[in-house]
């Protein structure tokens, strides 16, 4: 269907199809990225490399996967998207899926997500207090805490946040120990008792999430708002760690790459991403998130949108002051323009509901647009994950490697194509890797239970 839509664009105006072509990448620059996304691997681990290296590869303290044998009841706090959620995980082996639980999402005011930290911190404490009300939890629980953000992690409690991402800017709690601050907010509201045990990234929880149900899980993989993936990574190749023996999952942070001095993405990299880049609240920061997840897409969009208009490719001769509003499209909005066919009238829909013209040349170009974003974006989210396929294959010496990659997120979950192209770019790129994808609602906030059961097992 891509391709039909995209040849009714060039019908019409070959112009479109100029502007969309730094979007069409090539096998070889899928290629490039993965073996720049493996260099920076490398460096990431290393003692040397470590500093200048844009993909960080934390240490997260997580040894151990789950067996399916863990037992008792948690609190589960997941911050890092759009919403904060609590949850209730109880471990029950004898039951069905090993586990029940329930959860409740609440929302954070943008002036929470970039405010200070005793107010965050506060108003995550005040969700927790409601829910605990609302379930009518009187017994101490031990916490687990997903935290989605780039921590420098010295133990599973103990957690620098090193910088924010994605919506989120609360400078005075950079550099703090955010475990120690969620402690300190806790001790705040006398009321409550509970026992923070555990924090863990949200690639991490979906990894042991998946890991719970699927032993041969070794890869956690979100695309939603932001990406990142983690991985299990041998001890003897982490030199940046001491210790030899056994393995650890590695928080990536693969968000960051093609930031800084190291410019790895800087051939793929076009007009429309570098001001996406200048209008985020973390400008040079995140280059390949910026690229894939779901914050930004709609913003490339309307980036292209505009530009088309400027050229007077789209909107002809009619006034179009919405298209300069801040956000005005919508990942959501993507995922509904790219499932129309024939006449497109949710394509319709949606531009009536922006107020922008409709007709049916400009349908076709919004969807065209659309398409080569989020075609990218899976594409570019493919050939990380093939990087890191490949390279645990190579150190496992392993002719054909057989993996499950756990995976959370709004954009791989609830968009028409992302999750086929993300799969066909994998194929191509990592043959030699079979792979299956597990894909499990709720699983970076309840993984967060699991690594903090696991602090129990031991
Ligand atoms: C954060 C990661 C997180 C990812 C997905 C990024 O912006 O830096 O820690 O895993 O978003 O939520």
């Amino acid at each position: 269907m891509a391709m039909n839509m995209t040849s009714r664009v060039a019908a019409l105006n070959p112009e479109v199809e100029q502007i969309l072509k730094p979007f069409k990448l090539s096998r070889e620059e899928l290629m490039l990225v993965m073996r720049r996304m493996r260099k920076e691997m490398e460096m990431g681990l290393s003692r040397k490399g470590q500093k200048e290296a844009s993909v960080r590869m934390l240490p997260t303290f997580v040894h151990y996967r789950p067996d399916g044998k863990e037992k008792g009841s948690f609190l589960a706090l997941d911050l890092g998207g759009t919403n904060f959620r609590v949850l209730l995980v109880r471990f029950c082996p004898q039951t069905e899926g090993g586990m029940k639980h329930v959860n409740q999402s609440y929302s954070i005011p943008q002036e929470v997500m970039q405010g200070r930290g005793k107010q965050l911190f506060d108003h995550i404490v005040d969700c927790v207090a409601k829910f605990l009300s609302n379930q009518k939890i009187t017994e101490r629980l031990p916490l687990g805490f997903t935290f989605s953000f780039p921590c420098k992690q010295i133990s599973l409690d103990q957690a620098i946040l090193l910088n924010w991402t994605k919506g989120f800017s609360v400078p005075d709690c950079v550099g703090k120990d955010v475990v120690q601050l969620l402690r300190e907010a806790i001790q705040r509201r006398q009321e409550l008792d509970l026992e923070v045990v555990a924090l863990a990234n949200d690639t991490v929880g979906t990894m042991m999430s998946a890991a719970f149900q699927d032993p041969k899980c070794e890869i956690g993989l979100i695309v939603g708002t932001g990406t990142n993936a983690c991985y299990m990574e041998q001890m003897k190749n982490i030199e940046k760690l001491d210790g030899d023996s056994g393995e650890m999952c590695i928080n990536m942070e693969w968000g960051a790459f093609g930031q800084g001095e190291q410019h790895s993405l800087a051939e793929i990299v076009n007009e429309f991403d570098k001001l996406v880049d200048q209008q985020s609240l973390h400008p040079g920061k995140q280059i390949y998130e910026k690229m894939i997840g779901g914050k930004f897409l709609g913003a490339i969009v309307q980036n292209i949108l505009l530009n088309l208009k400027e050229k007077g490719c789209i909107f002809r001769g009619i006034q179009t002051h919405t298209l300069e509003q801040e956000n005005i499209i919508r990942t959501k909005f993507l995922s509904k323009i790219e499932s129309d066919s024939g006449d497109l009238l949710h394509v319709k829909s949606i531009l009536e509901e922006l107020g922008l013209p409709c007709g049916i040349e400009d349908r076709v170009v919004v969807q065209a647009v659309c398409l080569a974003v989020s075609q990218r974006a899976a594409q570019l989210c493919g050939a990380g994950l093939a990087a890191v396929l490949e390279r645990m294959r190579e150190n496992r010496q392993m002719d054909l490697m057989k993996m499950t990659v756990g995976v959370e997120g709004s954009l791989y979950k609830l968009h028409p194509h992302f999750s086929q192209i993300l799969k066909d770019t994998v194929k191509d790129l990592a043959a030699k890797c079979e792979v299956h994808f597990h894909l499990s609602e709720d699983s970076s906030a309840m993984g967060a239970a699991l690594v903090a059961a696991s602090t129990r097992a031991s």
